[in-house]
């Protein structure tokens, strides 16, 4: 059987899944990520997660070819990832590395660029012209399609709408600098806000949504308190969503985009964040600019950077043109 594997590596999670030619998934696996243990075991982790969607999708051979996706700026011709803050890595050959274990052709791309493919070839950004994808998850990431093109920048840095400085005296983010946007408005700085809160001995409704565990606390705690009615949780997700507003004002401004699609797990805060988001937007894009760009969320939910990984290595397998 000819089919391909698509991988969405995240900070938190590594998405793996097996498609056929015409990118119907046959297999899913789901891991955590486990950064800290260090790059060789993100990267074997990979491979185990390859090795499991081929052997339930009772797969003979090896893939065709393999798309990932990578947390952080990376060069596509190179395959090697500058940096990803949320795994820790500095220059790491990741498509030498996989493809050196694997034998199959790798092409690699940053998630967010990916996520922003899989919702304009298959979800929300269907029809688009100039579309703008941001990720609010572990990182917060960006992909710009122009003209119906991904746009890379002038070495692939482009659409890296998580560290642009919101807060100039904020928090330091995992890039080294502060008050970046990322910094502010993830569902790591959501669930940072929440454990000082409980440290300052506030947020008994999250600390209880998290198992009366400060170090448990997520922004999916977060959520449900906020779900539940509490009001501190409530403005932590506000506040993330004032920054994001902030944020897609000013890319809203740059890019006059037609549609801007969210996605991303911390996008799942609830209606808070999304409604605190839109008020910063109109508030602060300008008239013209604002009337023209529709705000969708995401249509494939989790799947918007394992579907672009699909297309992807589509696309290198030769199955598929080039955007
Ligand atoms: C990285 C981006 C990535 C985003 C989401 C950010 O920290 O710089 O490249 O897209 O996290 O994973
Ligand atoms: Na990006
Ligand atoms: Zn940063």
């Amino acid at each position: 059987s000819r089919f391909v594997i698509g991988v969405d590596l995240g900070g938190t999670k590594i998405y793996t899944a097996l498609a056929d030619r015409e990118g119907n998934l046959l297999a899913e696996v789901k891991v955590p990520t486990e950064a800290g243990a260090g790059t060789r075991h993100v990267i074997d982790r990979i491979i185990q997660t390859v090795a499991q969607v081929q052997r339930e999708a009772g797969a003979d051979g090896p893939a065709v070819a393999l798309g990932i996706g990578a947390p952080g700026p990376l060069n596509v011709s190179t395959g090697v990832v500058y940096q990803a803050p949320n795994l820790g890595w500095h220059d790491v050959p990741l498509k030498s590395l996989l493809e050196e274990r694997l034998q199959v052709p790798v092409a690699v791309e940053n998630d967010a660029n990916l996520a922003a493919l899989g919702e304009y070839m298959c979800g929300a950004g269907r029809g688009a012209k100039d579309m703008v994808y941001i990720t609010v998850s572990t990182g917060v990431g960006g992909g710009l399609i122009l003209n119906g093109r991904l746009y890379h920048g002038t070495g692939y840095g482009a659409g890296e709408i998580g560290h642009i400085t919101i807060d100039p005296r904020g928090p330091r983010c995992n890039c080294g600098n502060y008050g970046c946007l990322e910094a502010v408005a993830s569902g790591t700085a959501m669930a940072r806000e929440a454990r000082r809160l409980v440290e300052g001995g506030g947020g008994k409704a999250i600390l209880e949504a998290a198992g009366g565990e400060r170090e448990a606390i997520t922004a999916g705690a977060v959520a449900r308190a906020a779900a539940a009615g509490d009001r501190e949780a409530g403005e932590i997700i506000a506040g993330a969503g004032r920054m994001l507003g902030i944020g897609v004002a000013g890319i809203i401004n740059l890019l006059n985009p037609d549609t801007v699609v969210l996605g991303g797990g911390a996008m799942q805060a609830g209606p808070l964040l999304w409604e605190a988001m839109e008020r910063e937007i109109d508030r602060r894009a300008l008239k013209k600019s604002r009337e023209q760009v529709r705000l969708v969320p995401a249509a494939l939910g989790s799947r918007s950077g394992l579907l672009g990984a699909v297309v992807l290595a589509r696309q290198q397998a030769g199955w598929l043109k080039t955007t």
